[in-house]
């Protein structure tokens, strides 16, 4: 969890970081010490100070530095102090060396500093290895044991030399994601360069290696060196790399290693496979339906069958049951009615495509339709409303043409979220600014659920909630990003406004 810098909106949640967020508030996901004691000055001895004068000959000295960049007005930063210092102390004699140092990123000759490593909240944890010539962001823990434990692991050797089979049986056996390669020599060009890969993955896989094929645990498949091949505890239990090449190792352990169809349910063990999921580029496909409905098996064969026929293309399937993801659903704008429904998400949100009352038999059809661009991309929208006589009037997407681009007048739009607390502040303030204009058939005060509606965002940009534009008569755009208050509203709207001559009263003037 970070302190936002000046945040005055509630930031857009996509699908990905719903369901991230929702694991961490199920608490699947540990995000920080939360009951922690502010720490007592001067318990942090072994922390190193740093800042703009020496930090970037200390990074260069030193080949493993974890740094937090924390402003001292940070909740969160000092909940983290008392288990960043306990780590530090912890972590002093280890061998090899690991360094935690800290910076005060509010200091103003050190701002530059956090601003070239890309600080946009605090604290920020950054990993520097190799005096500065590596630098990752630290995603782990925050409490001093799950520090200490990350941080050894991530100066440990990036694979583990395998001493017997048994021992690499009991490895496989242990974890979900198991790598186990298999090379002549030390000497070789793959296995130098498998190392490589396996430091910068070593946070998502398990690697060994050895230079005894009979070490490799029996899959009934022969493996001769150089290989790599990947265990899993899901699927076809493991896989073969047929390229050895840094990218041709990474692209074949990212498509892989999770499952061919993933279920989209709480399952704590799911998380890392959804977070990888979503976090990568290709196409995600998903399907609500029934799993406990007399058809679910047929659905599930039929979508097992396409998503193996698509891994070539980096297509990645996930399937759910209607009711356990009903907010997935109302996400997408599917009513529980329409499934079993089908949806899938390109890269950038214009590529969405949903098909409802899908048969099983028409899936492969559906998904090869989108593919070939033959589907129409899905506009999302909540149903117009039965009566909109409030102040403040209610815009659907597919109100948005009618009611304010081709409306004529000069429209107020507010684009809102309905969780979001800063649009609640300002309702009451919005309501009466709509009061004061109620006469005024020139303006319209109205607000739109961006949560709720598809927003063509080449008109307008959202990039948190309260978004605030003013739609003027004349078709121009103009953001509000002034303060919120009643009468600052009332000045831009009459000071931006256009209301251009209507064409009858032009004729008779001339
Ligand atoms: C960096 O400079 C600051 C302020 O001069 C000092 O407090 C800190 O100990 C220095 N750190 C190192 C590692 O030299
Ligand atoms: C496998 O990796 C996990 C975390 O990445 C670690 O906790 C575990 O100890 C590793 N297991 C082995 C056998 O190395
Ligand atoms: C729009 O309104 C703001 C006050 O909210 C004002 O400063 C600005 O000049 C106005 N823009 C135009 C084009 O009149």
């Amino acid at each position: 969890m970070q302190c936002a810098i000046g945040a005055n909106v509630c930031f857009c949640m996509s699908l990905l970081v719903q369901i991230v967020v929702a694991f961490v508030v199920l608490g699947y996901v540990q995000v920080g010490a939360s009951e922690s004691e502010v720490p007592v000055e001067g318990t942090d001895i072994d922390v190193v100070v740093l800042d703009a004068t020496n930090f970037t000959s200390f990074i260069e000295e030193n080949p493993f530095v974890l740094v937090e960049f924390y402003a001292p007005w940070c909740g969160h930063c000092k909940r983290l102090a008392p288990e960043y210092a306990k780590a530090a102390t912890e972590l002093k004699s280890h061998e090899p060396k690991v360094i935690l140092a800290k910076l005060d990123a509010d200091e103003e000759e050190n701002k530059a500093l956090a601003s070239l490593y890309g600080v946009q909240g605090f604290p920020t944890l950054k990993i520097f290895r190799e005096g500065g010539e590596n630098v990752m962001f630290y995603n782990g823990p925050r409490d001093a044991d799950g520090i200490v434990s990350s941080l050894k692991q991530m100066v440990a050797p990036p694979s583990k030399l395998l001493s017997s089979l048994e021992q690499a049986n009991s490895i496989v056996r242990e974890n979900p994601l198991t790598v186990v390669a298999v090379f002549k020599d030390p000497e070789s060009k793959e296995y130098k360069e498998f190392l490589n890969v396996a430091d910068e993955l070593r946070s998502e896989y398990n690697f060994t290696h050895t230079f005894d094929s009979s070490y490799v645990p029996d899959t009934g498949v022969d493996l001769s060196a150089p290989a790599v091949r990947l265990y899993k505890n899901f699927d076809e239990g493991f896989s073969d790399a047929t390229d050895l090449s840094p990218e041709g190792l990474k692209i074949f352990l990212e498509e892989k290693s999770v499952p061919i169809v993933l279920e989209l349910n709480k399952d704590p063990s799911n998380h890392a496979y959804l977070v990888k999921i979503f976090n990568g580029v290709g196409p995600k496909v998903f399907l609500f339906l029934d799993l406990k409905g007399a058809d679910a098996d047929e659905y599930r064969t039929a979508y097992s069958d396409l998503a193996k026929a698509s891994q070539p293309k980096g297509i990645k399937f996930l399937i759910g049951d209607a009711a356990e993801n009903e907010n997935a659903l109302k996400h997408f704008g599917i009513k529980e009615d329409k499934v079993p429904a089908i949806v899938v998400e390109g890269t950038g949100t214009s590529r969405q495509s949903i098909g409802l009352d899908i048969k099983a038999s028409e899936l492969a059809h559906w998904l090869q339709d989108y593919l070939d661009g033959k589907l129409k991309p899905y506009v999302k929208s909540e149903e117009i409303p039965e009566t909109n006589d409030e102040p403040v009037k209610v815009v659907v997407r597919n109100t948005l043409n009618d009611m304010v681009l081709e409306s004529g007048k000069n429209v107020l739009l507010e684009i809102y979220a309905p969780w979001c607390g800063h649009c609640k502040r300002l309702a009451p303030t919005l309501e009466e600014v709509a009061i004061e204009f109620k006469d005024d058939d020139d303006v319209v005060i109205a607000k739109l659920d961006g949560s709720t509606n598809d927003i063509p965002n080449e008109i307008f940009e959202v990039k948190g909630f309260p978004t605030l534009y003013l739609h003027t008569a004349a078709g121009e755009n103009i953001q509000y990003e002034g303060d919120r208050s009643k009468a600052d509203l009332i000045e831009f709207v009459n000071k931006n406004r256009s209301n251009p001559p209507k064409t009858g009263a032009v004729k008779d003037e001339l």
